[in-house]
């Protein structure tokens, strides 16, 4: 096995760095008493917020001072993160088991700019942006070509990296959307989940994007089939026109029957690849200038990662107070919640981000690990979440951070509804966004503030139960408090500062893989799943179970009904 490989920079575990944090851990950070730090600094908001392109972050509500706040720069240091990120940018190996940079940044970079890939990556999207904008004007003028009618519906077929991205953004930025065009996602091999959809729609008027950087991944491929064979059953014709394909395996496509392909490159990681051709139901959506927003808001974030110092950098902090919450005080999930109904599905988008990126067991040099690496994420659009899980947030035995996102501007599309309903609609919405921001910062203020028992004896409760003594039932009414938080704050939700945000949470799960010393960009862990349950399908048909454990062979005898 090979060991402590002297061309990588240390791991974060050997460095000073993490002594001095597990030591502080100790002194200061296992018995940190937020409402104290805040009475105790009148500067701490100030302090702790941190601005970068389109984001305001307070991170003032989390179990740091000063002291750990300087080694967990000095980790940054000892890892050697700056010259990794520039490494990183430069196009170097940056996954090295597949042997591949790792470049998603390269997709947003502004021709002109110089950086690897420009002619290629501008070549795709200018005829990108050139198709979405023939389907968007067909839309306008209300016919396709030939008098034919025009494209309706969108479908994008693609699974994980292929569908996440575009599936959360299109929702997100819906008040910046095409209002003639719907587009639809399915992903799952389950034919529930396309098949409904199907149902829907008219051959004539419908658009499939097959999605899928290998061309090869079951779902997509039984999907792509499942909608070609609805496609000729229900007398479509013309699968050049409706079928379109996002892939690095144009060959493939080709073989498919798919003559309009817009491709991407191996150094475009499934779960990065949203700014990608993999963007073209996004492209469709917001239109070349909607979309050519979104990749700036990107490009400004990854100047300020590169750029920024440590200090200041978002993306750093957050990847530092990530590893700080795993690693030191021991969190093992964290959760997200998004307080604009637009952003339900980031979460989901967050969680392969994340822990497909660095849910891993040994580093670069194959050690195995001994330590935890990536935290569950998991979350819910506010207020949704509240009425859910918050309860185990704030009264559970766990300690969860919770990271709140807050936009101060709504967009919720009123200015498309006929002016007189948009009057008597416009105060009841600004209303509900008031009410809305007004829960995020309230969950946020619970978490930390708490409630003793005492404050709760000295409330009126007029639910809780008569028979029932009320010092028992204050205890049940108590709330510990003291719990971590952060605030992402956006001016409003439009394609530039979603392309910021996303392209943040990018930089920063490379800042906890680089302290954690592995490889963020590849995805082994998917693989074994997938052969077995290749092995496994035939078994289904023939109910051969030879040579299986016990549990499968009576699973699959009685699923086989
Ligand atoms: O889940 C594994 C994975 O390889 C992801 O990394 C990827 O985003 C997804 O499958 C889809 O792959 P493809 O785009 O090749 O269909």
């Amino acid at each position: 096995m090979q060991t402590n490989d002297s061309s990588l920079p240390p791991r974060g575990d050997r460095t000073p760095a993490w002594s001095e944090l597990a030591a502080l851990q100790h002194t200061r950070g296992a018995g940190f008493e937020l409402q104290a730090a805040f009475a105790a600094d009148p500067q701490r908001a100030a302090r702790y917020t941190v601005e970068a392109p389109g984001l305001r972050a307070d991170l003032s509500k989390q179990h740091w001072d000063e002291a750990i706040h300087a080694q967990l720069l000095a980790l940054a240091e000892q890892v050697q993160l700056p010259a990794r990120r520039a490494a990183q940018f430069a196009g170097q190996i940056a996954n090295p088991t597949e042997g591949r940079p790792a470049l998603h940044m390269a997709l947003r970079a502004p021709r002109g700019a110089g950086g690897p890939f420009e002619a290629e990556v501008h070549g795709v999207l200018d005829r990108l942006l050139a198709y979405a904008e023939g389907v968007r004007a067909e839309a306008d003028a209300g016919v396709g070509p030939g008098g034919r009618p025009p494209i309706r519906h969108i479908v994008n077929l693609g699974i994980g990296g292929s569908d996440l991205g575009p599936q959360m953004v299109v929702p997100a930025l819906r008040a910046h959307s095409h209002p003639g065009l719907s587009l639809h996602f399915a992903g799952n091999v389950d034919g529930h989940d396309l098949l409904p959809l199907l149902a829907r729609l008219k051959p004539e008027e419908t658009l499939f994007i097959i999605a899928s950087k290998t061309f090869t991944t079951q779902e997509t491929m039984a999907n792509a089939r499942l909608a070609r064979a609805w496609f000729l059953a229900e007398g479509g014709h013309d699968i050049a026109r409706h079928f379109v394909a996002t892939t690095t395996n144009v060959k493939a496509a080709a073989e498919f029957g798919i003559t309009t392909t817009f491709g991407f490159w191996d150094w475009v990681g499934g779960r990065y690849s949203l700014w990608s051709a993999i963007g073209l139901p996004i492209a469709l959506a917001l239109g070349e200038a909607g979309f050519r927003a979104l990749l700036a808001g990107a490009h400004a974030m990854d100047r300020h990662a590169v750029e920024a110092p440590l200090a200041g950098n978002l993306p750093t902090l957050l990847g530092l107070l990530d590893v700080w919450l795993r690693n030191f005080q021991g969190c093992p999930s964290r959760n997200l919640a998004p307080y604009h109904q637009g952003l339900a599905r980031l979460p989901a988008w967050l969680q392969q981000l994340e822990m497909e990126s660095n849910g891993k067991g040994v580093d670069l040099a194959g050690e195995p690990l001994p330590f935890a690496t990536s935290p569950v994420v998991w979350g819910e659009a506010g207020t949704n979440g509240q009425h859910a899980f918050f309860q185990m947030l704030h009264q559970g035995t766990d300690t969860v951070p919770v990271e709140f996102i807050l936009v101060r501007e709504p967009a919720t599309g009123v200015e498309r509804l006929k002016p007189a309903t948009a009057a008597a609609l416009a105060p009841l919405l600004a209303e509900q966004q008031r009410m809305l921001l007004a829960n995020g910062l309230a969950q946020a203020q619970a978490l930390m503030l708490g409630k003793t028992a005492e404050q709760a004896l000295g409330e009126t409760v007029p639910t809780a139960a008569p028979d029932q003594a009320p010092e028992l039932i204050a205890r049940h009414r108590r709330f510990p408090g003291n719990r971590p938080s952060t605030l992402l704050m956006l001016a409003r939700l439009d394609p530039w500062h979603l392309g910021a945000l996303l392209a943040m949470y990018e930089h920063r799960v490379f800042t906890s893989a680089t302290v954690w010393g592995i490889n963020p960009f590849d995805q082994w862990g998917v693989e074994l799943g997938k052969s077995l349950c290749n092995a496994l399908l035939p078994r289904l048909g023939s109910g051969d179970t030879t040579g299986l454990d016990g549990s499968t062979a009576a699973a699959l005898d009685w699923l086989r009904g």
